[in-house]
């Protein structure tokens, strides 16, 4: 049966128990409205803990004003039955007031050169946001392990920076990003797409494979490889093209010449939704 904690002390106090029986903890967070992407951490996260703990908090702070808190999708009802069905073993459902109080927060704030590239460029704020919430979250569940998806990857070098800046003591392992059958990384904002931006959509996934084939025969210049992504996709869909970028997985930084591990990055609008996608190729 899964327990449900809304209160930190709560939380706290079956926490301490568990740990005197030696249980390890595997943690997933998440904002919730919960999809097969979400399942398959807490899937990993079973075979690997005793224990699985769940937390759902849509977080105020990684989204700008402009930025779609409010509309975010809250499916709770849903939620709670697949974290259930899927073994999670604790769910912590904090508020905003239970996680922030009313008095002025203090941040995290993490090495500019992770949170200020990429998705950081038109989300400033956003890795502040993210870096604050999963610490905190962190120091209530104290887990073993920690479980994150390769489809925010930038979010994930982030929070390995700062998880290991701040001493945590916990490992995190980041799960392979989970497709619809189109291609198209599954994420709780495909819901806001129309018909139309719904299949138009899957060529982001698209152009990544073909500049992986591209790059695994031979290409090493990542401005031909970025000019063939936008070509590709000006010219199929009505998508608004944030960034595209060829950075190394593990610095983010961006490179010109197509060595190592290399991440094929890109954010692109349909209509006000805007969809990231990544792909890693090791040349
Ligand atoms: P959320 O968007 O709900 O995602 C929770 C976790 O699920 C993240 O680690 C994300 O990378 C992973 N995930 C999402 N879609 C996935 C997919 N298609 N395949 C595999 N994993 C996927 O990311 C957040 O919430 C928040 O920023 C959070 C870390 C909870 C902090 O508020």
């Amino acid at each position: 049966m899964m327990l449900v904690f809304k209160t930190i002390p709560s939380l706290h106090k079956k926490i301490k128990s568990l740990k005197l029986k030696n249980k390890t903890i595997g943690f997933v967070p998440t904002m919730g409205a919960l999809h097969e992407g979400h399942l398959s951490l807490i899937k990993k996260a079973r075979q690997q803990n005793d224990i699985v703990i769940l937390s759902i908090f849509v977080n105020p702070t990684q989204f700008a004003p402009h930025e779609d808190f409010e509309k975010y999708p809250r499916t709770l009802k849903e939620d709670k039955l697949l974290a259930e069905m899927c073994g999670v073993d604790l769910l912590f459902l904090p508020d905003t007031k239970i996680m922030y109080g009313s008095s002025p927060l203090t941040e995290v704030i993490v090495d500019p050169a992770l949170t200020r590239t990429l998705c950081g460029k038109s989300r400033p704020t956003h890795f502040t946001g993210v870096a604050t919430v999963v610490a905190k979250l962190l120091n209530i569940v104290t887990p073993d392990k920690m479980y994150l998806g390769q489809k925010d990857a930038q979010q994930a070098v982030v929070i390995k920076k700062m998880a290991n800046d701040l001493n945590f003591d916990v490992k995190i392992i980041t799960c392979p990003i989970l497709r619809e059958k189109d291609g198209l990384a599954m994420s709780s904002r495909n819901a806001y797409l129309n018909a139309k931006q719904r299949r138009e959509s899957s060529l982001l996934y698209q152009s990544l494979k073909k500049a992986r084939q591209k790059i695994k025969t031979g290409e090493k210049k990542s401005k031909k490889i970025i000019d063939f992504i936008r070509e590709n996709i000006l010219n199929h869909t009505h998508g608004k093209i944030d960034y595209i970028a060829c950075v190394d997985a593990d610095t983010l930084k961006e490179v010109k010449v197509l060595r190592g591990k290399v991440m094929v990055a890109l954010a692109v609008k349909f209509g006000a939704t805007r969809l990231i996608d990544n792909i890693i190729v090791n040349t």
